[in-house]
């Protein structure tokens, strides 16, 4: 899909050229020690998986939440939705248990999305789940169940609103004239300062209604002629707004701020698997990778593009093994639960992590001392001094380590803490393995190190 190209390029770009960004000045509001920042983000880097939901609106259509600007949908048909938005079955203490169960350690959902549907029940609209059939607030419910399972809290908010009569339109506008110059006409009677201020009222709802929010992800800046950016979010206030009610918060690389150090925590590679962890000025940064299970962020009853899990596992061990953190989404249907495909692969995910999640949290990349044996993925855990091997092809018997000879003192399988027997030839170490995998997707030996 058109858009889609048009985002990957365009975060890619964000990633990859780090060089060609201007450096801005630290507002005085804004400055932090390097330790206070690192023990800001300690929980993230430390936990890796979450659970990011997209939930709104749109899973009435089911196809793409994107679909008020695909198809092009009045406000006056997009109704038809919000008119019968009753999800009868919602239960968020079951998707906190599923989250849980999957090894996911922090959750973050739409708030509101682009169509400016807002889940919450802001006094600053109607256009809320308050006023649907359905009739209640769901945000509250939601940060109480995953509370009580242990999940850190976390929000998106799109910065862009389809619906707000004040929101000017754009390239990306589903209801605004096509073409540029008759958009700026019609925006004669839109006032984007009427925006920024509900931006900051709504932002400031959910910064104090909710309790602690770890992370917050605004959504999306596209600057340029006919966009929109830093100038029309005001971001840099809307930046200190949030980290004057949230202080400890974490917030994504989408406000237009990436040539500042303080307008942004983390990267977020969307849809795509860095080729290597990140850097900005030469620089490794914190980055989390946002992914759907099949293409489409909100529910989508005909995509058949599902990853299997497999997929899913081997994503969250690359990005660790690169140092960054996995938002994988589920799209709840209209009824309010998720589907069938989707308790699937969380199903799967939870198998492995029961067994394998210590190769997992707490850990990053591997020094480089440890080469990457073939079809192996690496990953870390400095303050335990171990070094997992995610064998992603089961070899005959021999798993060959080149010159690990020396750098270990014992090595088991994970999962079921079974002596991993090796010889040493030279300087390299080639294990003996079993001849059957072990029963597990991905199997992992543990070295300890020290
Ligand atoms: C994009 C899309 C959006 C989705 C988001 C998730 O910006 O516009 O639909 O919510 O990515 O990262």
């Amino acid at each position: 899909m058109k858009f889609k190209t048009f985002i990957t390029i365009f975060f890619g770009m964000i990633i990859c050229q780090p060089c060609a960004m201007r450096a801005q000045e630290t507002p005085a509001w804004a400055k932090e020690s390097v330790e206070k920042r690192e023990q800001r983000m300690a929980w993230w880097r430390h936990d890796r998986f979450g659970m990011f939901i997209h939930w709104g609106l749109y899973a009435l259509p089911a196809r793409h939440e994107w679909v008020k600007n695909h198809e092009k949908i009045s406000d006056e048909n997009y109704q038809k939705y919000f008119d019968r938005f009753d999800p009868d079955l919602f239960n968020p203490k079951e998707w906190a248990a599923k989250a849980r169960e999957a090894g996911m350690k922090y959750v973050v959902i739409t708030t509101k999305h682009h169509d400016g549907f807002c889940l919450w029940d802001s006094k600053y609209t109607d256009f809320k789940a308050t006023k649907t059939p359905y009739g209640k607030d769901l945000i509250k419910p939601f940060v109480e169940a995953f509370r009580a399972e242990g999940l850190r809290i976390g929000f998106y908010y799109s910065l862009i609103d389809w619906h707000h009569p004040d929101f000017t339109y754009d390239y990306f506008h589903p209801n605004g004239p096509q073409n540029s110059e008759e958009r700026k006409t019609a925006n004669a009677n839109r006032d984007i300062k009427k925006y920024q201020q509900y931006l900051k009222d709504q932002i400031t709802e959910i910064m104090t209604q909710f309790g602690q929010i770890d992370e917050l992800f605004l959504d999306f800046s596209y600057p340029g002629a006919d966009g929109k950016g830093r100038n029309d979010w005001d971001s840099e206030n809307l930046i200190k707004l949030i980290r004057k009610l949230q202080p400890q918060i974490l917030i994504d690389d989408r406000a237009d701020l990436n040539d500042t150090d303080w307008g942004w925590d983390f990267k977020t590679p969307e849809q795509y698997m860095p080729s290597e962890w990140p850097t900005v000025n030469g620089k490794r940064v914190a980055w989390e990778t946002c992914q759907t299970f099949s293409g489409s962020w909100g529910y989508h009853r005909d995509e058949q593009s599902w990853k299997n899990v497999r997929q899913l596992l081997t994503m969250l061990i690359e990005v660790t093994s690169k140092g960054g953190n996995l938002l994988l989404n589920v799209g709840p249907t209209a009824r309010g639960l998720f589907d069938d495909r989707a308790n699937a692969s969380l199903e799967g995910m939870g198998q492995w992590m029961k067994y394998h999640s210590r190769s997992i949290y707490g850990c990053t990349q591997a020094p480089e001392e440890f080469t990457v044996p073939k079809n192996c993925l690496l990953t870390y855990n400095p303050e335990r001094k171990r070094l997992y091997i995610h064998i992603l092809e089961w070899p005959i018997h021999a798993l060959r380590l080149p010159a690990y000879a020396g750098k270990f003192k014992y090595a088991q399988l994970l999962n079921d803490a079974s002596e991993a027997r090796y010889k040493t030839e030279d300087n390299n170490i080639i294990f003996d393995l079993p001849l059957r995998k072990p029963p597990v997707e991905i199997p992992v030996i543990e070295l300890f190190l020290e």
